[in-house]
């Protein structure tokens, strides 16, 4: 799961520039708002897909010394993980905005799971013998515990030292 993992974070310290709703509202409210921009969503995307790349490098000797045969990521796989991480986070702003929360407004649940549910949904649909091997019942159950769990220590250590604006 780290190419879904580090996009988000990519896009926290990348962001800035043009929203993707290009300022456009709907009703009262933004459709995504300033926080969803396309500077933040190609770089994430690409920071991914280069992490599973980087990853697929290194498969042999760290599949070694853990004594388990780690997944190697294809192309449509990394996009999948790593894009469908963005597009989940962006679904989420929308979410938001239509339920009223402005920017930066914490959704407990949603901001938690929102990439994974996103990225898996990518995944499966880019590299979808790929995903049914790789994401078995036992490992889709471990992502869902353990990613809130995740992103919430990640998110409070880029509020201390200042990269986030808000601890979630
Ligand atoms: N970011 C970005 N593009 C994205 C996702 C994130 O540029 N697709 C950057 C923005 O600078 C954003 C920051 O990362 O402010 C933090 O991301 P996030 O917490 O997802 O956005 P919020 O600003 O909290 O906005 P929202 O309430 O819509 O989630
Ligand atoms: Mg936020």
């Amino acid at each position: 799961m780290l190419p879904a993992y580090v996009p988000n974070n990519a896009a926290v310290l990348a962001g800035g520039g043009r929203p993707i709703d290009g300022g456009r509202t709907w009703g009262e409210r933004r459709v995504l708002g300033d926080g969803k921009t396309w500077r933040g969503t190609a770089v994430g995307t690409l920071v991914g897909v280069g992490l599973a790349l980087g990853l697929n490098a290194v498969n042999d000797p760290i599949s070694a010394a853990v004594g388990f045969q780690l997944p190697t990521f294809p192309l449509p796989a990394a996009v999948g993980l790593a894009f469908g991480a963005m597009v989940g986070d962006i679904g989420a702003s929308f979410i938001k905005r239509r339920s009223g929360r402005e920017r930066g407004a914490a959704f407990p649940g949603l901001d938690q799971l929102d990439f994974v549910v996103g990225a898996l949904l990518l995944a499966f649909a880019f590299a979808a013998d790929w995903a049914l091997s790789t994401f078995t019942p036992g490992v889709l159950a471990v992502i869902l515990i353990i990613t809130p769990l995740l992103h919430v220590g990640t998110n409070i250590i880029a509020f201390k030292i200042g990269a986030k604006d808000e601890p979630w």
